[in-house]
């Protein structure tokens, strides 16, 4: 099997355990080195069904554009894998559960696609790492696990709430050229 078949394995059985749910998997060639991984969908992504193409999308992908790193050159997912929200429709904040429930996905997830680097947007997709601590003490920190670099960063979502983080974001992903070199 290839990666894309193999791929489609994971997407298969989580199709199968919420079969009521809006999914939005992956975008971007599980070949690539780089992936990124996210908290879950927005209601942007679920109308597109496709992974960060709304506002805190546009702005890391234009954020990585400026530091010569096209979205061509990445893998980008999420770890819930659909929006969570409530009875009325609003977005919200995946919970521990719904975090627990796609940790063992996304683990395989990174086990197929064997990145060399893997960049982890905002405190969700830490958690769902298992990575502790808060992302203001994290951000920007490489962490290395099984021959992957493991690169914290804030939540393109963070910076629209607080532009004054615009150029610590900036910094932080910053770094995916040099790890990408070395
Ligand atoms: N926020 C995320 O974490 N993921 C997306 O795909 C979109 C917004």
């Amino acid at each position: 099997m290839n990666k894309k078949q193999k791929l489609e394995y994971i997407w298969k059985a989580i199709r199968k355990a919420h079969p009521k749910k809006t999914l939005v998997f992956s975008d971007g060639s599980p070949n690539n080195k780089i992936m990124i991984i996210g908290e879950a969908p927005g209601i942007d992504e679920e109308n597109q069904g496709l992974p960060f193409v709304g506002r805190a999308g546009k702005l890391l992908i234009a954020t990585l554009e400026k530091l010569s790193c096209p979205r061509s050159e990445f893998y980008i997912s999420n770890v819930v894998k659909y929006r969570p929200q409530n009875e009325f429709g609003k977005t919200l904040t995946p919970t521990l559960k719904e975090i627990a429930i796609f940790r063992t996905s996304i683990e395989k997830e990174i086990e197929i696609i064997n990145p060399k680097i893997i960049v982890l947007l905002g405190r969700i997709a830490m958690v769902g790492m298992g990575i502790k601590g808060t992302m203001g003490a994290n951000h920007g920190k490489i962490i290395t696990r099984d021959n992957k670099k493991i690169l914290i960063v804030y939540h393109p979502a963070a910076i629209l709430r607080n532009p004054n983080l615009k150029p610590i974001f900036r910094k932080d992903l910053s770094k995916i050229k040099k790890m990408s070199q070395s």
